[in-house]
């Protein structure tokens, strides 16, 4: 057994749970990388990894039905959703909302470096995606006269690069003190064998927790008791690739506080059979939630309501209102820990004496399995071509350029249908969120440029 002076627990709960090949290169470790594995080895919960390395599979509810959720009215004057705007916007402006952006992701599909957040999607400026959301809320702030707390959950990766970024654009004209970056917890992955990953001689190998950990992060990281503390009731979460969420949205705030609910969710109607989205259900005990389309009984994909449309038309584009004591208790003293899900992914590794690429399995938590413990939940619909532009490939669908085409015609339309004219020669328009925050906002006699390429500020 190696030997490290005040680290002998820590050596032997490794021996004791048969992960004592990651000291295999410890002859060839100067003190400083010992002692750094055994800190990283020091916070490593064996029990936890054990019992979700039997796991392997996901296990899904069987028995469940379609959920109930809001429809888009015919009428945007709907009575009903008239009141709910009214009352959401009254909460914005008692400056009871927060908006929590979960950044801490690996973004591996899109191959970039550094934070997907710095990742360019401005058809015409050109501007990061963290700059499109900080300008949102910044907007949100002046229409709504009121301070937004922003809070963003980065990972042990991106989290430095993350606050340099805020730091370098003067946090994109939000109160400083108002921003609060913190990382999420990381969990180590593991070999189909279920041992510990190296992936250099002194490091394990190690994921961000997913997005389920945001929960559990805001309370250790103390922003959940800053937020109460400064009469925040509702948490506004949004995911960093999508451009186009409504990220302070008075009409599902309002529908959110109407209906008590403790989580609030909009949903997109899937726009066929097999298209690969998690969708809401309702399972046998009467609570909601979310089903991972891979986890979806094939019967199930292709079910048809009684008109011939998809009976499980209501898929997730992540976007949620939490309320704030329904987390504080969930994160609390009853402490209900979400579920861990695995999956085989390759893994950059050192073994064997060499950097290598292996299968391994990688452990997350998400932050809809979250639904099921709330008590009352609201799903309201939106349309897609609104609210959901996911930027989670390099080319091809869900890439920047179909987000890009989805922002380019969304704000044609607003102005089309503001009655502004757009000349011929104008290819693509941008509206900047201190321009406009949703068609209602574009000015009267607005006149876009004839020229190639427009942007709106
Ligand atoms: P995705 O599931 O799309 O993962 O995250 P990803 O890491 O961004 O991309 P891939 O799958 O590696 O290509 C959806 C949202 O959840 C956040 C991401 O940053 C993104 O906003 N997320 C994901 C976290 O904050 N932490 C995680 O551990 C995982």
């Amino acid at each position: 057994m190696i030997s490290f002076a005040g680290y002998d627990y820590v050596i032997q709960r490794v021996y004791k749970y048969k992960q004592e090949h990651v000291f295999q290169y410890w002859d060839q470790l100067i003190d400083s990388e010992k002692k750094a594995l055994l800190d990283e080895l020091g916070i490593i919960d064996f029990d936890l990894l054990e019992k979700i390395f039997k796991l392997k599979e996901n296990s899904v509810p069987e028995d469940f039905s379609p959920a109930p959720y809001i429809k888009l009215p015919e009428d945007e004057r709907d009575p009903e959703f008239m009141k709910a705007r009214d009352l959401g916007v009254q909460f914005i402006k008692e400056g009871k909302v927060a908006a929590f952006l979960v950044a801490g992701g690996q973004g591996s599909r899109l191959g970039f470096k550094g934070p997907k957040g710095k990742f360019p999607v401005g058809p015409v400026s050109g501007k990061t995606l963290f700059h499109f959301h900080a300008e949102k809320i910044r907007a949100s702030e002046i229409k709504y006269g009121v301070k937004i707390p922003f809070l963003i959950m980065t990972s042990r990766d991106n989290h430095e690069e993350t606050v340099d970024f805020f730091r370098e654009n003067h946090f994109f004209g939000l109160t400083p003190a108002l921003v609060h970056i913190f990382p999420q917890n990381m969990i180590p992955s593991l070999d189909l064998d279920g041992k510990l990953i190296l992936s250099d001689k002194s490091t394990i190998f190690m994921n961000p927790d997913g997005h389920g950990g945001s929960l559990s992060a805001l309370r250790s990281s103390g922003a959940l008791k800053l937020l109460e503390d400064m009469g925040i009731e509702v948490i506004s979460y949004f995911q960093v690739d999508n451009p186009l969420v409504k990220i302070i949205d008075p009409i599902f705030i309002g529908f959110h506080i109407l209906n008590k609910a403790d989580v609030s969710s909009k949903a997109l109607m899937k726009a066929y059979h097999e298209e690969k989205t998690g969708v809401f259900v309702r399972f046998k005990n009467g609570k909601l939630g979310i089903i991972e389309y891979s986890d979806m009984p094939q019967e199930k994909i292709f079910a048809k309501d009684s008109e011939g449309g998809i009976l499980y038309c209501a898929a997730n584009p992540a976007i949620h209102l939490f309320d704030i004591k329904f987390v504080d208790k969930i994160t609390g003293s009853s402490n209900v820990n979400l579920p861990y899900h695995v999956a085989k992914k390759k893994i950059e590794a050192f073994k064997d004496g060499q950097q290598c690429e292996i299968t391994g399995l990688k452990f997350e938590k998400f932050v809809f399995d979250a639904i099921p413990m709330a008590e009352k939940t609201v799903i309201l619909e939106t349309k897609r071509e609104e609210e959901f532009a996911p930027v989670k490939n390099a080319s091809g669908a869900d890439s920047v350029h179909t987000a890009q085409a989805m922002m380019n015609a969304l704000f044609r339309r607003w102005l089309s249908n503001r009655g502004v004219k757009i000349p011929d020669v104008v290819d693509v328009i941008e509206i900047s969120p201190f321009f406009a925050l949703q068609e209602s906002d574009i000015p009267e006699g607005t006149i876009v440029p004839a020229q190639e390429k427009v942007y709106l500020e």
